[in-house]
């Protein structure tokens, strides 16, 4: 196992006992008092105490849900941007941990607490350690639960003068201190589709004076799982999924109208291209083939996160550097969750990481579950690779060399 395990010694992934002990702290008040997307105004407040604490001037953006704070350079020119998401989401916690939500139904289900503390631990080495090559620029963002969060901070101007950027999550599958660098798309585009089927409501009896919505919607779903399994060069992940199929009143009245609903995945600019027309294709066609009146609607959310080749390479060396080149592995699977860190890719080139938290005995609590939790120890490891990395993208900046 990685040093991490050595609870007796003095540091704690290059972070003192002390200041370990303090991010754990931030952590648990974090924890202890979540709020849902678009209300972190109180979680801004612990962020901003803290910072007060370190000396570093900051200020909220996105109506105070969101902070951001400049660390000076040696060299004026572009930030190196560090990332950090700070919402909760709407479960009741069951960890039964001591530091448990306070606010009813509301719980850090997705490890969010832990990366706004590990970046606060970052802070505070950034300003203990040797100057900064180039200005860092730390970013505590609200609302990526809804996907919308990050838009909003990139529209009041957080990725202006940024020359890069760099953000991570916690992964229960991978130990602590484990740190998983990939190249190229980690994370799926995320839209939903609406298509809604007019047909004639009819006498349960008399099939031949209605057009059944039910049937022409249920043959839509059949004939949309042939999208993937047809259509999609396998070697592309994508996904398409119905969640929802409304439709009928009662055992003896043929439906008139029937809605389906359902999500979109893909890594690949193309095949999301590709997943949509075929979609709206699809479902019209059949819909004409029964005469019945077919709309489909799309609902675009997060475009897919690609690592660019050299913010994963400085992200890489960061990493090795703080667990050693035997911890730190690519993503064995592809993950076809959404992740609105995308929106600040498709702007600046940068990075996004995976920080290895599996805490012992919850390996079977996926973040959003409801007992979900994470080692601690991945704080240490989290505050650490983000304080590297803004040395070496910095450094490497400074060169010119991007
Ligand atoms: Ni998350």
């Amino acid at each position: 196992m990685a040093k991490i395990m050595d609870d007796s010694s003095k540091t704690v992934f290059g972070l003192t006992r002390d200041l370990f002990d303090t991010v754990v702290n931030l952590r648990r008040d974090l924890h202890c008092h979540p709020e849902l997307s678009g209300d972190e105004t109180g979680t801004t407040e612990k962020i901003s105490n803290y910072l007060d604490t370190l000396g570093i001037s900051h200020h909220t953006m996105v109506e105070k849900t969101g902070v951001v704070a400049d660390l000076p350079g040696q060299k004026k020119g572009p930030f190196v941007a560090l990332r950090a998401d700070n919402d909760a989401l709407p479960i009741l916690e069951e960890t039964g941990l001591p530091f448990t939500s306070q606010n009813h139904g509301i719980m850090h289900a997705c490890g969010h607490d832990g990366h706004s503390s590990m970046l606060l631990g970052a802070a505070a080495l950034l300003t203990q350690g040797t100057p900064l090559p180039l200005p860092v620029r730390l970013i505590w963002q609200p609302a990526e639960e809804l996907g919308t969060g990050a838009k909003s901070m990139i529209d009041e101007g957080v990725l202006d003068d940024v020359g890069i950027i760099f953000g991570g999550h916690l992964d229960r599958r991978y130990p602590a201190g484990t740190l998983i660098v990939t190249e190229g798309p980690v994370n799926a585009s995320t839209d939903t589709f609406h298509v809604r089927i007019q047909g004639q409501q009819g006498h349960g009896a008399r099939p031949h004076e209605a057009c059944d919505a039910i049937v022409v919607a249920s043959l839509m779903v059949t004939a949309l799982q042939t999208i993937v399994s047809r259509e999609v060069d396998p070697a592309h992940p994508s996904v398409v999924s119905i969640g929802r199929f409304d439709a009928g009143t009662a055992p003896n009245v043929i439906a008139g109208s029937a809605i389906l609903e359902g999500t979109i995945r893909a890594q690949d600019k193309s095949v999301r291209t590709h997943l949509q027309s075929s979609i709206e294709r699809m479902a019209k066609a059949i819909g004409q083939l029964h005469g019945a009146q077919v709309s489909v609607e799309f609902k675009f959310g997060t475009p897919s996160l690609v690592n660019a080749p050299e913010p994963t390479a400085l992200a890489k060396s960061a990493a090795i550097d703080v667990v050693g080149a035997d911890h730190v592995e690519p993503l064995h699977t592809a993950n076809m969750g959404g992740e609105d860190f995308a929106y600040y890719l498709e702007k600046v080139p940068g990075c996004y990481i995976r920080f290895g938290g599996q805490a012992p005995g919850r390996e079977g609590f996926p973040a959003h579950s409801s007992r979900f939790d994470f080692d601690e120890r991945a704080l240490a490891v989290g505050a650490a690779w983000f304080a590297r990395v803004a040395y070496f993208a910095g450094k490497a900046l400074f060169r010119g060399s991007l």
